[in-house]
């Protein structure tokens, strides 16, 4: 079994096949205990804190939710609320919260700011998402396709959207590590860039998995087990992106007619926030300027019975968990 005791965990670059492996497997068995209301605070004593530069819904309550399962302390420090980035660096701030903290949850922008954090504050520092991954999605992800589909080898996965934010190359390299057919489905200017590309083809190589571009939306859509797809403007882009974004992945969202060009039992997935609505603020004000209504997913696909939109955000909460416990524990007696 892996041991990931005083690991980071910034990137699933940095884990290999095995280790991803037992974190999902650590999952399903955190995820049991706590179906059976079985005590699990095999952390207590310890305190993290929670560094948010950008907001959170599913992140920052996973990690609340599973550091107080463990019996840990858990501290919230949302955007500008600390002297972090404006009155302190990165490194000092990384020093003194690894004075007074076991773990530390950072989510922010530039990916060099988490790997900075990290180098200075020696205790684990989890990615909580930068711009370019977000990891602790991608083990939800995997656990929620696995628990669907049986498996995760072999399985077709289409990503359509923004496939060179923080999720297109996550999933892409979540896909290769861990054996499946990795398609992005994507106006060329919005692939991930050729240099993560090339490192995601190796590694499918070695995992029996496989990593395709493509703009051609019947090829994405055909025979998939899963679709997938995230937000148009990631958090931190300017509002005028909006404008040529939906211009460029209109034809890429998610919709009835897709779907009926995937396996019947496909499935699918969102990280979630979605805009497939005018209920939220931004969605209405999408809807006046722009006239659509629906932007990445169509409402019935959203709301339809192939999605799982909402048992892959419960799955955070397991597989953050088992990202502190696999890092933080101690010597007993691991759980899987
Ligand atoms: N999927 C996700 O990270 O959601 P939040 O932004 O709500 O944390
Ligand atoms: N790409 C999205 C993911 C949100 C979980 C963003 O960065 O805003």
């Amino acid at each position: 079994m892996a041991d990931l005791r005083g690991r980071h965990f910034l990137k699933l670059l940095d884990f290999t096949p095995e280790e991803i492996r037992y974190l999902i497997d650590l999952s399903k068995a955190l995820k049991d205990k706590k179906k059976r209301h079985e005590e699990h605070a095999y952390l207590k004593g310890k305190n993290i804190v929670l560094l948010f530069e950008k907001t959170s819904t599913r992140t920052r309550c996973s990690f609340e939710v599973a550091g107080m399962d463990l019996g840990m302390g858990v501290t919230y420090l949302g955007p500008g609320s600390s002297q972090m980035g404006r009155k302190e660096s990165i490194a000092d701030t990384a020093r003194v919260l690894g004075r007074m903290y076991d773990g530390i949850e950072y989510r922010g922008f530039d990916q060099s700011l988490v790997e900075t954090l990290a180098e200075y504050a020696g205790v684990p520092v989890w990615n909580g998402l930068t711009d370019q991954f977000h990891p602790t999605q991608m083990i939800a992800d995997l656990l929620t396709i696995e628990e669907k589909k049986g498996k995760l080898k072999g399985i077709r996965f289409t990503y359509f959207g923004d496939a060179r934010n923080n999720m297109g190359n996550s999933l892409m390299i979540a896909c290769a590590k861990m054996g499946l057919h990795f398609t992005a489905c994507a106006p060329a200017e919005l692939f991930p860039a050729e240099e993560l590309v090339r490192k995601a083809k190796e590694i499918a190589k070695e995992s029996g998995g496989s990593v395709t571009l493509t703009e051609d939306i019947t090829e994405g859509a055909k025979d998939a087990d899963v679709l997938y797809t995230d937000i148009w403007v990631s958090m931190g882009e300017p509002a005028e992106a909006w404008e040529k974004r939906i211009s460029l992945l209109q034809p890429y969202r998610v919709d009835e007619k897709k779907m009926a060009l995937a396996k019947p039992d496909a499935i699918f997935m969102h990280c979630l926030p979605s805009f497939h609505d005018t209920n939220t603020v931004i969605g209405k004000e999408i809807a006046d300027r722009y006239g659509i209504e629906e932007m990445e997913v169509s409402n019935d696909v959203f709301e339809g019975p192939q999605s799982v939109v909402f048992d892959e955000a419960e799955n955070r909460m397991h597989t953050i968990k088992a990202v502190m416990y696999a890092t933080l524990r101690g010597e007993e007696k691991d759980l899987v």
